[in-house]
């Protein structure tokens, strides 16, 4: 049988891009920005960008790309192949257990963003007010407002997001690659549309509620530099944090995704062009949508005091019906397509480390690897989607989504640089690279990335989680 490969650079690229830009660049992003002080996040965001996040970048694409040349593809066999101990077999696992507990609550906001799709078009928030559009989702939600005490609705489209990754999955490469290519256009298109119209709010689309608001006040709060809390070690966390998790580093996940590339292909310019890709879709589209709307129709206070990702949900629709019943209907299909496409072209990916892994060990073919992953998916995600109002979720995204990441990342740039030897890692980048990745970044990654690494995994041990 010949080795399953990626179809074409683009479909890599845009798998990997798709991989990386998801629910975090327009949900978690700008929340973080805005609890962490806005202009004083972004200096730690793009600082750690370039000192770990390109580094781990390089790291795992790499990586996955040397496990692929031994027919690995699971992040145990490939570490265990750098490593040649045990323990980084082990240390593999750990990253898988994160996709999988990622996954679990992360395929519920894409359920959210299918029914909120299938609420636009039928005009559900019509006419509501803002209190009752917040109010819809918290019933959604909560399992009290059910009188049998579990919410069928959200269990029945959790279940039917799970079973159409899996089914896509069971695909193979194929299968993503081709959700890749139509999703990720798709979801430019439509961010740049509500972008534009977010920064182009002006006068003209403001409500008389809210005669003050000003949707650039949003923007200039996420961008005016602030240097006064620079000293302050969670702002360092929350913006490490934001870096793994928007590049889908520190889990394992891109190893996966590269073990399927060609022994002598590029790996350098096409790990950067994903990695600035993200960074694009997060920094100027994540930006540029729902915090200037809300501050342009809610003013920047409100946004201060209730930054959540709820305002995605709970908010977004109420406002859209500012433009009127069509634009509403429009803008609702855009706004929550976008986030589910950006949302399964991540879930997907997440799906590849248990895939391959089962691949690995017990020789399992696509199928039964993708059932076994949805089951598993699906145990770890009832907890967050029947308990959501008791904050498990926000457990789960702290413990799996923000302190796993910083770990693994640590042990992957320790095993990358030190055990394997920076030597034959530099070789490796540079193998088939169709581009000069500056010599400095040796120093980086052997150096400074795993230090500073280590930094945050100390902040993140003394800092207390709230
Ligand atoms: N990068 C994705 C996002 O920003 O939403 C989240 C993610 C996807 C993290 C896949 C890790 C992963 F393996």
């Amino acid at each position: 049988m010949p080795k399953e490969a990626w179809g074409s650079r683009l479909g890599l690229i845009l798998a990997m891009a798709g991989n990386a830009v998801g629910l975090g660049n327009f949900l978690r992003f700008p929340v973080q920005a805005v609890q962490n002080g806005g202009g004083a996040f972004i200096i730690p965001y793009l600082i750690c960008f370039l000192l770990m996040g390109i580094p781990l970048l390089l790291i795992e694409w790499s990586s996955g790309r040397f496990g692929g040349k031994f027919n690995n593809h699971s992040t145990p066999y490939i570490m265990d192949g750098m490593g040649k101990a045990k323990i980084w077999k082990y240390v593999g696992v750990f990253g898988i257990f994160t996709n999988i507990a990622v996954v679990a609550y992360y395929t519920y906001i894409e359920s959210w963003s299918l029914v909120y799709v299938l609420h636009a078009v039928f005009g559900t928030f019509e006419g509501m007010s803002q209190s009752d559009v917040a109010t819809f989702f918290t019933s959604y939600v909560d399992i009290f407002t059910t009188s049998t005490g579990i919410p069928f609705e959200a269990v029945f489209f959790y279940i039917l997001v799970l079973a159409l990754n899996i089914f896509i999955l069971s695909k193979g490469l194929g299968g993503i690659e081709k959700v890749a290519k139509i999703g990720m256009p798709l979801l430019i298109l439509f961010g740049v549309i509500l972008a534009v119209r977010g920064l182009t709010l002006g006068e003209s689309g403001k409500s008389e509620l809210f005669p003050d608001a000003n949707a650039w006040d949003g923007l200039n709060f996420l961008w005016t530099p602030q240097f006064d809390s620079l000293s302050n070690p969670k702002v360092w966390l929350a913006a490490a944090g934001q870096i793994f998790f928007t590049l889908s580093v520190g889990m394992g996940t891109i190893q996966c995704y590269a073990a399927y590339i060609k022994a002598n292909e590029d790996i350098a310019l096409n790990a950067v062009s994903a990695g600035f890709m993200n960074e694009f879709v997060e920094v100027v589209l994540g930006s540029s949508i729902v915090i200037p709307i809300a501050a342009g129709y809610l003013g920047l206070d409100w946004v201060l005091e209730n930054a959540g990702f709820g305002m995605a949900f709970q908010t977004m629709p109420f406002l859209f019906q500012q433009w009127g019943e069509v634009a509403a209907a429009f803008s609702g299909v855009l706004w929550f397509g976008l986030l589910f496409f950006a949302g399964i072209t991540s879930s997907l990916a997440m799906g590849t480390p248990w895939m391959g892994f089962m691949k690995d060990e017990f020789g399992w073919g696509k199928k039964r690897g993708a059932w076994s992953f949805g089951a598993l998916a699906l145990i770890m995600g009832l907890p967050t989607v029947l308990l959501y109002q008791y904050g498990v979720f926000d457990e789960y995204d702290y413990w799996a989504g923000t302190v796993s990441l910083v770990v693994f990342a640590l042990l992957e740039a320790v095993l990358f640089s030190w055990v394997f030897g920076i030597n034959k890692g530099w070789n490796e980048i540079n193998e088939g690279s169709d581009i000069k990745i500056p010599q400095a970044y040796k120093f980086i990654i052997k150096y400074i990335t795993p230090l500073l690494l280590l930094m945050v995994f100390l902040s993140a041990l003394i800092t207390p989680y709230q």
